[in-house]
């Protein structure tokens, strides 16, 4: 099929939860998706289930560890001939548990995924789309990347990254006059297989664990908010759960009196 005159949204992490719950709500506003993550059969069901929603749609499936730095340099290799106009680096996970206790096997995989993985991509993706009028990259990261929760220190901390390179980079663009945006997403507790593998069970059940949360497909639609509005951050509000749009949440030193010389 020829791709270069389709535009499309690339999703990390479309196999199950917030990802899969937003490729549903881009191929509902006429998106071409490329689908990206682990297990082929449930990008293959969700490419079956956006089929009979939006038939007209060419729907990608790419299967990639993000966590090998090789296979994410190949992985946007070969989307080369793709024209995407959104890219969405949602793939992620959490550990809970002190540090004291936790298992730096995981913990290595969540820093190559939740950090190293995001920062290639997005820097690939700002490196060839800079200029291209309407170009979105969306980041995930959590209120756990604002605000340190107790027994998920390192996971916050994976994600205070994430919040801070995509606020810094927001920043840089606009300084540059850049067409591409860069925008933050920042849910609070969320349904989806998170709870499992973030204290690495089989079963997790949302209502004994917390008091509030959204679905999948309410995130998604905050998503989409986002992506629809000129504001860089979309934050759920820790108090009241409430969705909110902002233009920035972390100190930025915009003055380059206070900064080295160019
Ligand atoms: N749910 C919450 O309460 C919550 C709150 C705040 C932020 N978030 C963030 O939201 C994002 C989405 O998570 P979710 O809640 O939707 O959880 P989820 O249902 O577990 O989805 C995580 C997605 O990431 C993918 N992924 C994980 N490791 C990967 C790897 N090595 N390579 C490629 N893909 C990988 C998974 O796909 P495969 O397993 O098929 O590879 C899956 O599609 C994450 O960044 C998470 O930190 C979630």
């Amino acid at each position: 099929m020829d791709n270069h005159d389709k535009k499309y949204t690339a999703i990390t992490g479309a196999s199950s939860g917030i990802g899969y719950a937003t490729a549903i709500e881009f191929a509902k506003r006429n998106k071409n998706l490329i689908l990206i993550a682990r297990r082929e059969a449930q990008l293959q069901s969700l490419k079956q289930k956006i089929a009979e929603l939006n038939p007209n749609l060419d729907i990608v499936i790419k299967v990639c560890d993000l966590s090998q730095a090789a296979g994410v340099y190949t992985l946007f290799a070969e989307l080369e001939s793709y024209n995407i106009e959104t890219w969405i680096n949602n793939a992620g996970f959490g550990h809970y548990g002190s540090v004291q206790d936790q298992d730096l096997t995981k913990i290595q995989t969540m820093l190559h995924v939740n950090i190293k993985a995001l920062t290639i991509l997005s820097t690939l993706y700002v490196q060839k789309y800079q200029n291209q009028s309407g170009a979105q990259l969306i980041n995930i990261s959590s209120r756990g990347g604002y605000t340190i929760v107790p027994n998920a220190v390192t996971y916050c901390a994976t994600k205070f990254y994430v919040s801070a390179f995509t606020e810094g980079l927001a920043q840089e663009l606009k300084q540059a006059n850049a067409k591409l945006t860069a925008k933050v997403l920042a849910p609070a507790a969320t349904q989806t297989e998170f709870g499992q593998k973030a204290n690495n069970v089989t079963e997790y059940d949302y209502d004994k664990s917390f008091n509030q949360y959204h679905s999948a497909t309410q995130m998604a639609e905050f998503l989409i908010a986002l992506y629809e509005s000129d504001k860089i951050i979309g934050e759920i509000s820790t108090k009241d759960f409430s969705f909110t749009l902002k233009d920035n949440i972390l100190p930025y030193s915009g003055n380059p009196a206070e900064n080295q010389k160019r």
